[in-house]
């Protein structure tokens, strides 16, 4: 059940009208703006000069200016299109990064088994990535299972592991967003998600539709960060709560993944404290978008170990 101590705002960027009072995030490439970033353009003296000298002719304009101005003017297919980008290039590591981290497993595992799943159940993994949590529920009992990712390298990686398994019958891809979904109403016994919905910034009209597309008694079951980001980008008091989160996060990849898997969740951190393509909510806030959609039980489940993740069984 929903922790009584955990924290709900009416802050959640669920619609547009919402999303006008919330400040917006702002773009990140990676590496290219950070100065003490190895991979900064290399010039006379090499990489460290060239950094520092970059350094020096930086904008001196105060961090939270930069942050809003360059927001402005923002549309939202302009924010999905540079997560798109961003996904097609983590796309190749992503096995080798989270896909080693125990927690992550643990997540997935904690979703098949809250799942129920049954023989011949139709299942729908939205933002499947590179399958990790499809392959987990075949390997449970026999299903079918629809997959939609809006990064075509992601489903690229997963395609191949499909046909090297011999899954074709089994799994059907497609590249779609969560906010294009089209699919019939009552299809689906389980749609599932893990760590992808907080990339959807609009979340309420999203989570209707996946609750007209379960079958009547159906479950959605979201895995996620239980971290609030709602508020102002530049409240220390937000960046205290979300760093809190955030360190136990990169001790983890360092453990389980080294250097790599460290990197590339830092500068994610990164983009989760500036709400850039990422706006994870807290799991009352989840468990009300629920309720609001029609849903009936809500059960939150902690990770065991890894606590500050759930599994959100919701029942239509
Ligand atoms: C962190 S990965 C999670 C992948 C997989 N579910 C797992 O647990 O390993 C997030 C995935 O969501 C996808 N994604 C991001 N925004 C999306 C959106 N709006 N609609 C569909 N997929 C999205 C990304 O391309 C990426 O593959």
């Amino acid at each position: 059940m929903v922790r009584a101590n955990q924290t709900v705002t009416d802050e959640i960027p669920i619609n547009k009208e919402q999303a006008q009072n919330t400040p917006a995030g702002t773009r990140l490439h990676r590496h290219s703006r950070d100065p003490a970033s190895p991979r900064a353009s290399a010039g006379a003296g090499g990489p460290f000069m060239a950094a520092l000298s970059s350094w020096n002719k930086r904008d001196k304009t105060p961090q939270h200016n930069i942050t809003i101005n360059t927001i402005k003017g923002k549309t939202m297919k302009q924010v999905t299109k540079d997560n798109r980008e961003w996904f097609q290039e983590w796309a190749n590591e992503y096995d080798n990064t989270l896909g080693k981290v125990k927690r992550h497993h643990k997540l997935l595992d904690l979703v098949v088994k809250l799942s129920g799943i049954k023989r011949n159940d139709q299942i729908l993994d939205i933002g499947c990535g590179t399958g990790l949590l499809s392959l987990k529920f075949l390997n449970k009992t026999d299903c079918t299972i629809t997959a939609i990712d809006s990064s075509a390298q992601m489903l690229k990686i997963f395609q191949e592991k499909i046909e090297k398994c011999n899954l074709t019958e089994k799994i059907h891809c497609a590249q779609k967003s969560a906010e294009d979904m089209d699919f019939k109403s009552n299809q689906f016994d389980i749609i599932a998600a893990t760590v992808a919905l907080h990339h959807v910034k609009f979340k309420e009209p999203v989570i209707k539709n996946v609750y007209d597309s379960l079958k009547a008694g159906g479950r959605f079951i979201i895995g996620e960060i239980d971290m609030d980001t709602t508020g102002k980008l530049d409240d220390p008091k937000r960046l205290l709560r979300i760093l809190n989160y955030l360190t136990k996060e990169y001790a983890l990849a360092m453990k389980e993944g080294g250097i790599p898997a460290f990197e590339r969740m830092y500068d994610n951190g990164k983009k989760h404290i500036l709400n850039d393509g990422e706006y994870c909510i807290g799991f009352s806030q989840w468990a009300k978008l629920c309720k609001n959609a029609g849903f009936k039980n809500m059960e939150v489940s902690p990770v065991k170990e890894f606590e500050w993740f759930k599994v959100l069984v919701a029942t239509k």
